[in-house]
């Protein structure tokens, strides 16, 4: 089988090209990705060239994903802008590539009869003081990221719907582990203990994430592209939720740094508290996550200290202008 796999330069996309490409020996890969700021070829390396191409090209760009989809048997969509700060400084980019690129590759998945699979967010719930969304939750989305992703999720909900198209929906909560791009919280923290910087924790730390390790949540995204079913929403929740505070101290920890770096600053606008999913409709169909916080943040910890030929080009490039604006400090 070939698969169209949107987006797989990226953190999450590109571990699960490893991961497909590991669990079915005879599949080959075809990834279309516009390598934005987070899209980079260096997550591709090692893999083998007969397996893998690598297409450089929009998905809201409906001649570039006609060309890219041709031969392939399903796609799988990682393509978005992803990060909920960069959404609340730029939101039109969100909602061209999350909505708007959405429905041109659903679109093109529709007209060649092959199976859409959308990756999602648990943010879609919006902020849930207490309990876990299920799959049927309203939709609450509050920052223009999650907006965007509610968005492409309720297109493919309409194409199954109305033209019978083979769509469905994973929705994930936070993923953390090797190749996440250092604007996220974990990357970013395990960076700046690394060096020295300050943490920057937004207002009282105390916001709380689901953490899945970004190999079960691979893992659990093959499952759902081979045995979901159509017009049906996937909840992927993590192991483990932790306040921010918790994670941060443990990344210092890990670091051998001390609670001094911690610098608590201005809340994120509309941030949400908390998050939380229920996954009974995947665990039925025999998924399971495999790697609890303690193990994954060590794993994540050392991945870090021992690839910085990776993320150095990232943190001495455009990461540092970025950082600046919205954290109002230089890196060191
Ligand atoms: P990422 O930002 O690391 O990667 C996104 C990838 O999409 C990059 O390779 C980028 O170049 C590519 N891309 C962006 N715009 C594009 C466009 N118009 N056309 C083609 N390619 C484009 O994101 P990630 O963290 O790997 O997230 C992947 C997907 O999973 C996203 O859809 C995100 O909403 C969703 N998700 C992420 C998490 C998480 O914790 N990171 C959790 C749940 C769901
Ligand atoms: O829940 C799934 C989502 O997780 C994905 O859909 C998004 O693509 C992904 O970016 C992530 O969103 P979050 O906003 O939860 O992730 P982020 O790493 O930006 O922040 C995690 C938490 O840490 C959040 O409560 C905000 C806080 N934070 C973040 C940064 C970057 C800080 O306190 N300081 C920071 O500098």
């Amino acid at each position: 089988m070939t698969l169209l796999v949107a987006g797989g330069a990226g953190f999450i996309g590109s571990a699960y090209v490893r991961h497909r490409l590991a669990a079915h020996p005879g599949d080959r890969v075809r990834v279309l990705d516009k390598l934005t700021y987070a899209g980079r070829r260096e997550n591709l390396e090692g893999l083998d060239p007969e397996r893998v191409e690598l297409v450089v090209g929009d998905i809201a760009d409906p001649g570039a994903v006609a060309e890219a989809i041709e031969g392939c048997e399903a796609v799988v969509n990682f393509a978005a802008e992803s990060h909920v700060d960069r959404s609340i400084h730029s939101p039109g980019e969100f909602i061209r590539t999350d909505v708007f690129g959405t429905y041109v590759l659903l679109d093109a998945a529709r007209a060649a009869g092959v199976r859409h699979l959308q990756v999602s967010t648990d943010e879609v719930y919006g902020s849930l003081e207490s309990g876990s969304a299920s799959e049927d939750s309203p939709l609450r989305p509050s920052s223009p990221y999650s907006a965007s992703k509610a968005g492409g999720d309720l297109i493919v909900g309409a194409f199954a719907h109305t033209y019978g198209a083979d769509a469905l929906v994973v929705r994930a909560s936070n993923n953390y582990g090797p190749r996440q791009h250092p604007e996220k919280l974990i990357p970013l923290c395990i960076l700046n203990a690394l060096a020295g910087d300050p943490l920057p924790v937004y207002g009282d730390g105390m916001q709380v994430r689901n953490w899945l390790y970004v190999e079960d949540c691979a893992a659990a995204i093959d499952v759902v592209l081979e045995r979901g079913e159509a017009g049906q929403v996937y909840n992927v929740g993590g192991p483990d939720e932790l306040p921010n505070i918790e994670v941060v101290r443990r990344i210092l920890e890990l670091c051998g740094r001390d609670a001094s770096l911690i610098e608590h600053v201005a809340d994120r606008p509309g941030h949400d508290r908390r998050y939380s999913l229920r996954s009974e409709r995947l665990l039925e169909l025999g998924w399971r996550p495999e790697v609890r916080f303690g193990e994954g943040i060590e794993r994540t910890v050392a991945w870090y200290r021992e690839n910085e030929d990776w993320w150095r080009p990232i943190r001495s490039g455009e990461y540092r202008e970025y950082y600046e604006r919205q954290y109002g400090r230089a890196l060191s």
